[in-house]
């Protein structure tokens, strides 16, 4: 059984999946991580190094092996994973359970804002750009979030709180 776990830059699908992954006594895996381990370089290090596109082409073909592996785990993709070629077909595919991590755009600003600098699409953003950039975008891809199996709504809501609230609906 795979969870996999999906949303926007900073929505806590990292957090959350460790949490719940504690409960479950499963192994959390992080797609971003993998990407890192396997490049033996920082996802900012890739973006400016080698660039967006071959950053996709690798996160594809990571996203394929850990869907492709009989591993129960839980998988926080990364914000972008399921808006590129065939990978969120991919993912429905693969897994029963994916979940959208939904948070609301004042959500994803408050908690962006504090954490720009390393995320290579949005720290060239001016913080009063930053809420009509996440809006446009998060109605971009929200067009490949929704399809998930469950859209769980995270404002106001602890990882804990999240985890029990997805640990039900499996
Ligand atoms: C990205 C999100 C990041 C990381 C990369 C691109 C995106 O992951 O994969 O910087 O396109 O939204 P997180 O959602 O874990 O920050």
């Amino acid at each position: 059984m795979k969870v996999l776990l999906l949303g926007y830059m900073g929505s806590g699908k990292s957090t959350v999946g460790k949490e719940l992954a504690k409960k479950m006594n499963i192994p959390s895996v992080d797609l971003d991580d993998k990407i890192e381990a396997k490049e033996n370089l920082k996802i900012s290090e890739i973006f400016s190094q080698k660039g967006e596109i071959y950053f996709r082409k690798k996160e594809t073909e990571v996203l394929l092996e850990q869907l492709e592996s009989d591993e129960k785990t839980i998988l926080s993709l990364g914000g972008g994973t399921p808006c590129y070629g065939n990978n969120m077909k991919l993912a429905l595919e693969h897994s029963k359970n994916v979940f959208y991590l939904k948070v609301s755009i004042p959500g994803l600003v408050e908690r962006l804002l504090k954490e720009k600098a390393h995320r290579p699409l949005i720290k060239n953003i001016e913080d009063e750009e930053l809420p009509e950039f996440i809006g446009k975008h998060l109605f971009e891809r929200n067009n490949y979030y929704n399809q998930a199996h469950h859209i769980i709504a995270c404002d106001g809501k602890s990882p804990l709180e999240l985890a029990r609230e997805i640990e039900d609906k499996l």
